[in-house]
């Protein structure tokens, strides 16, 4: 059992921002670095959705004291940001890369200097390319190389780092990679290779953990999920069931070896119906048991609308829009499908805009787990126009992330046990699927004019809602 406090009751609420190390960084063969999977597959004309790679990204990598300085200036005391693999283990094993290392000693010293809590992802879908070569998350050996590189990471960053994750979003990377087929290796409605990568994200995830426990270090580990708020359509025939299958689908591989240190007790029901099975290693009960992490960190952005299975057969739907993507919307044979909403607005990519779901989401954890939450992610993204000064004015966005602030708010007044909230993102950085063309910035980077940085409007007031909230509480 972990029996060092928890660090959450010597913080501040957490008010931030998130980065992600792929998508901001750049410098991509600089400092040591070894290749990622993103580097070689964006290289790869045919498979690149949008055109454009991360190359130089927002440049973070040079730039971070900037960054950083915007941040703290922003009123903001904390930032999520990912470490790259590839960066501290080039060849995903063996030697780690000093030049790497000291890098992120410099950006989390530089946290730590602005009264900004530095909240470490081992990884946010940025693999190793050596490691994908040996199959990367279907081969369940990874979970012995993620726990390698994650105790060279505890040991680094260990004692200034309180917080931390072991992988981003495990349910929708591996939904990207195996049903949507818009994420390396690009497998369409394969359910084998989406559990089967669950499962493996999972051991590795309760690897790392058990190794931060042993250590005794003085934080907090656990996962990033995405989007746990299911909700059924009325008219649904058998709500019961299609609500089971929905989170069995979406949360449980993740959530129940997160906070409850075992694979879902439905598992092997729910692999019948699904007509696959999974490779498992035999100590899996004493893995997962020792891997249980100490709290969530969700990102929220949008519910799942379910409804009856309609016999179409397994598969996301997935629009090309200029440069880059929409992807809204799955069926899961024979188990549910999506329903979309039409009493609800959608944005430019055919997401729900409901800002109520992050009072619902966190009560449902809280209900469900009770765990202590972190918001890591919420945002809005948008096609944006600046001015001729470079100034936006994102009023949309500042609309959308007050009224999902409203519901945050209404939940802590619920007594959800929710201890920070982070925007994504901190500046403008590449989307995975959309590039460069769909911000989500509270800073906006100027792209094609020497990657400079100006404050959108979202940003001030981002600062001074943090400023109310501090004098109000
Ligand atoms: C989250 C990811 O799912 O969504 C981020 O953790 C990502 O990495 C963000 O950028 C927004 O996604 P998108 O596809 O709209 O850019």
């Amino acid at each position: 059992m972990h029996a060092v406090p928890s660090p959450f009751d010597e913080m501040p609420f957490l008010w931030g921002s998130a980065i992600a190390a792929y998508q901001c960084e750049g410098a991509w063969n600089e400092g040591g670095k070894g290749l990622s999977e993103w580097d070689y597959f964006n290289a790869i004309d045919w498979m690149n959705v949008n055109g454009v790679d991360a190359r130089v990204a927002s440049d973070f990598y040079h730039r971070f004291e900037e960054d950083l300085d915007l941040i703290a200036e922003g009123g903001q005391n904390a930032l999520r940001l990912s470490l790259s693999w590839s960066r501290i283990l080039p060849g995903g094993t063996g030697r780690a890369n000093e030049e790497g290392l000291s890098f992120y000693d410099r950006v989390i010293d530089g946290c730590l200097e602005r009264n900004i809590e530095p909240n470490v992802v081992l990884l946010h879908y940025d693999l190793p390319y050596p490691i994908a070569l040996k199959g990367g998350w279907g081969n369940t050996s990874i979970a012995d190389a993620f726990g390698d590189y994650a105790r060279i990471c505890f040991e680094r960053f260990g004692d200034r780092v309180r917080l931390w994750s072991t992988l981003d979003e495990p349910q929708f990377y591996s939904y990207n990679a195996n049903i949507a087929g818009v994420y390396p290796p690009c497998r369409k409605a394969d359910v084998h290779s989406y559990l089967q990568w669950q499962y493996n994200e999972m051991l590795a995830s309760a690897k790392a953990v058990a190794i931060y426990h042993e250590m005794n270090l003085p934080g907090a580990i656990g996962v990033v999920h995405n989007d746990s708020l299911i909700e059924v359509a009325t008219g649904t025939n058998n709500p019961a069931e299609v609500y089971t299958a929905a989170d069995f689908f979406n949360n449980r591989m993740i959530l129940c070896p997160a906070l409850e240190g075992r694979l879902p007790p439905e598992l092997d029901e729910m692999l019948e119906k699904l007509g696959t099975f999974l490779y498992r290693v035999p100590d899996e009960a004493e893995a997962f048991a020792a891997g249980k992490g100490d709290y969530l960190n969700l990102n929220v952005y949008a519910r799942r609308y379910v409804t009856d299975w309609n016999n179409s057969p397994t598969s996301a739907k997935v629009d090309s829009v200029g440069g880059g993507a929409t992807m809204e919307g799955q069926a899961v044979a024979p188990l549910y499908e999506t329903l979309v909403d039409p009493s609800v607005p959608h944005n430019q990519w055919g997401r729900e805009i409901l800002p109520r779901i992050m009072h619902d989401s966190l009560m449902d954890i809280k209900e469900r787990y009770g765990n202590p939450i972190v918001l890591t992610e919420n945002g809005h993204g948008s096609l944006e126009t600046p001015d001729d000064s470079g100034y936006v004015e994102d009023d949309d966005r500042i609309e959308i992330i007050g009224a999902f602030l409203k519901s945050l708010s209404e939940a802590r007044n619920e007594g959800s046990n929710v201890r920070g909230y982070y925007i994504w993102s901190a500046m403008d950085l590449y989307s995975w699927v959309n590039g460069y063309k769909k911000r989500y910035g509270l800073v906006r980077v100027d792209f094609d004019h020497d990657l400079i940085r100006i404050p959108k409007k979202s940003w001030a007031w981002y600062r001074d809602f943090i400023s109310r909230d501090a004098a109000r509480r």
